[in-house]
This record gives C-alpha cells, structure tokens and sequence, in this order.
C-alpha cells in the first residue's frame, strides 16, 4: 500500500525542498515565553480598550478629554468644548463616539509591522517562534485576501499623523484649568504630555515613515535633507518594538487617568 508521503510538495513548511527533519523543532529554551507575554499583553489591551471604548462615559474631566474619544465626531459627546470635535455625525450618532474615531489608530497599528510579528506569533502561531514551525498546513504569507490588506499600512500612517497631531493639540489645550483659564498644569497635564512624546515617537519610527522620508532615492549625496532625516528617523526605527508598547501603555494610561478623575475617583492634583 501506498505510505503517506511526509513532506509534501505544498504542505507549509514541510515541504521536500527543506531538510527532513522529523522533530516539530530544535530549539531547546523557553522560546515560548516571548509569544506568550506578547499575547498576554495585546489581550489585556484588547479587553481594556473595548470596555472603554463602548462605555461611552467617564471621558471627558475638563480641560482633559480621553485620547480615545478625540476628535469628537458625533453630538453626543460630552466633549464637544474641549479640543478640536466637529459634529460630523450629529445626532443620529447613538452609540460611543470613541467608535468613530478609534478605527484610524486601531488600523495602524493593527497593519503595524511589528505588531503583525508580534499577533502572528502570539495568536496564531504562523510562526510560533523562530526556527519553530507553525502547525498550519499551507502557508500563503499576505499574498491572499484578507492579509493582503496589510498593504495600506502606509495610508494609516498618514491618518495616524493627523490623529497625532490632534492629540497634540489636546495636549496644548491641557494646560489651561477646570475653567478654561490658561497657565495651569495638572498631573494629567504631565500624563498627557509624556503620552503624546512616546504617540509622536511611536508613529515616526514607524518603518513606512522611513520609507516615505529615504526611500526611492538613487544618491543620498543629493539630497541631505532627506538623508538627515532618514537617518533620524532610522535610529528611531531601530527601537519600533519598545516605542509600539510604551505608546500602548501610555494610551491606556492617558484614557484611565481621565476615567478616574471623570468618574470622581481621584482629583487631578494641581503642579502649578
Ligand atoms: Fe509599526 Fe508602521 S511599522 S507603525
């Protein structure tokens, strides 16, 4: 009878083309630990934002509106005074304005490079680790449909430019009081700013970004504004991993701190 041939022509990555080897792999540490935390950490995130983002309360504790709920699109928020909103959506808006807004930041670092890496390991297993080989039987990278969306990467980073910049000036407008009164800082002033540093750190390291500031250039010698750039924005690149997870940190940092102070837990303690 016919035996089952063990490496198929197309079975993933036991294919006849790789050495055949029978053991699942040859690693011999705890490579499981990194997809582990990593998958950890996205899930608390995941629940965390969720819960906040369909709460559609608690975000808003003047002048601090949360970075989840800015812009305000819709005229049922709370925040409309507070930074830059428009009411896009009016009033038939009935469910959490956050929802609106948040696909832009949720989309670039869904279609993030490293967080690809980072969700493909920890959730599924495509590869699980380096030299571990993922228990699918066909692999087809992002070349199909749906990963094939992972390409519109670089048109989020546009968006996240603008949603940058909008937190931005919602941090500018943090420096004023409860009264709107300018000169004042608050701990969530501090909060805010040390978020925004490590949102504008994150979205500039990101590997689109450096393509878009060097790429295509035949001769960096011609243009050395670009190259500097480049350059810049290289080092930065080099630490996307780090920066990807301390701007989630922060985010969620920045959005629980304006939940305890809306929601009558804690008062922001004023600096000056
Ligand atoms: Fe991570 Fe672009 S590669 S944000």
């Amino acid at each position: 009878p016919a035996t089952e041939d063990p490496h198929p022509p197309s079975g993933g990555v036991r294919t006849r083309t790789r050495a055949a080897i029978d053991a699942p792999h040859l690693r011999t540490d705890r490579w499981w630990l990194a997809p582990a935390v990593t998958a950890a950490g996205l899930l608390a995130f995941i629940v965390y934002s969720t819960w906040r983002a369909f709460a559609n309360a608690d975000y808003y504790a003047a002048p601090y509106v949360s970075p989840f709920y800015s812009p305000c699109l819709a005229e049922n928020c709370d925040a409309m005074r507070a930074g830059p909103n428009w009411d896009l959506f009016g009033g038939w808006w009935g469910i959490s304005p956050a929802i609106i807004i948040l696909i832009f930041p949720l989309g670039f670092r869904l279609t993030c490079y490293y967080y690809r890496k980072a969700y493909y390991r920890g959730f599924w297993a495509s590869p699980p680790a380096c030299a571990v080989a993922e228990p699918h039987k066909k692999y087809t990278g992002e070349t199909r449909f749906p990963l094939v969306l992972q390409n519109i990467h670089r048109y989020f980073f546009y968006a996240a430019i603008v949603v940058a910049g909008i937190l931005t000036y919602d941090t500018v407008l943090a420096f004023r009081d409860e009264h709107y009164e300018w000169g004042h800082m608050g701990l969530g002033t501090l909060v805010f700013l040390v978020n925004i540093v490590l949102i504008w750190a994150y979205t500039i390291s990101c590997h689109s970004c450096r393509h878009i500031v060097g790429g295509k250039l035949k001769h960096f010698s011609r243009h050395p504004v670009r190259y500097r750039m480049w350059q810049w924005v290289g080092k930065l690149n080099a630490r996307h991993m780090l920066l990807a997870w301390a701007s989630l940190v922060s985010v969620a940092l920045a959005d629980f701190y304006v939940y305890l102070v809306a929601s009558g837990a804690f008062d922001d303690p004023t600096i000056f």
